[in-house]
């Protein structure tokens, strides 16, 4: 869904894998695990990697799909607040994409992973993270479908007593990491650009679960109106093959 392709070189700037140990943070469908696979495979690295999700759906068809990508490939459902299999001062690198603003759902949580992920870090290791810019910044017309994408998945989640995102602001990461003890912190902003068709399946995802749970609001024309604007919103994009959404990455090194 996410391609990081405007601020590939940023991100990639100086950074090599080879006969590194990398944890990814927030597996996910692989998205970034085949872009770290790409990146080997193109430079020749041998790397070895260990990625993280609380969610293992999908962890057989990436082992199937990239299993041999890496000298050694460990998929491992954890909590990324909780890596207590892995010792400290151990990792090269580690790379945290649009996962951070999930793992945030839960107060805090985002501050217990990113206190495991300097931990973890050998010193003068390597952390980039990439995320989402917040939603009150996003309101603009630079980002139309974006934002009117998050107002409706953020308030379906809110009627419903769900979890959901909590995008953190750069200025307030970067503050956190420099308290958690990283140096050399460095971030820029950028236009994501972002495949229709994954995000447009995401929403519908949120409007089935209004429509199952129809009695949940005890109030159908609440239930009816956000199943329209869902759907009002899927069809204003359905022609829509990628749009932008604002987002940035930060570097930096225990
Ligand atoms: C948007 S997806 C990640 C996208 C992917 N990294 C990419 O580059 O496109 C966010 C992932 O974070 C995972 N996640 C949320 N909270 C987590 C936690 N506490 N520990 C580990 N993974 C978590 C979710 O299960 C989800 O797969």
């Amino acid at each position: 869904m996410y391609k990081i392709t405007t601020a590939e070189k940023f991100l990639w700037d100086g950074l090599t894998l080879d006969n590194k140990l990398v944890l990814e943070g927030g597996t996910s469908w692989g998205n970034t695990t085949d872009i770290i696979a790409q990146k080997t495979a193109e430079h020749g690295w041998k790397t070895r990697l260990i990625s993280v999700d609380v969610d293992d759906s999908h962890f057989s068809e990436i082992e199937k799909r990239l299993g041999t990508s890496f000298v050694e490939l460990n998929l491992r459902k954890a909590d990324l607040g909780n890596l207590d299999f892995i010792n400290e001062n151990t990792i090269d690198v580690v790379i945290c994409n649009y996962t951070l603003s999930s793992v945030n759902q839960f107060p805090f949580r985002g501050v217990k992973a990113l206190k495991e992920f300097y931990r973890v870090l050998k010193p003068g290791g390597k952390l980039l993270i990439t995320e989402e810019m917040p939603i009150w910044s996003v309101d603009s017309k630079d980002y139309e479908y974006w934002s009117k994408r998050l107002r409706i998945i953020k308030s379906i989640s809110v009627l419903k007593a769900m979890a959901h995102f909590n995008e953190i602001h750069p200025q307030d990461l970067e503050e956190v990491m420099i308290t958690l003890g990283f140096k050399n912190i460095n971030r820029r902003e950028f236009k994501e650009v972002i495949d229709a068709e994954m995000a447009t399946k995401f929403l519908d995802k949120r409007k089935q679960t209004l429509i199952k749970g129809q009695d949940d609001l005890q109030n159908q024309q609440v239930t009816k109106g956000f199943v329209e604007l869902t759907e009002k919103l899927v069809k204003e994009f359905e022609n829509a093959k990628e749009f932008s959404a604002p987002a940035y990455i930060i570097k930096a090194e225990k």
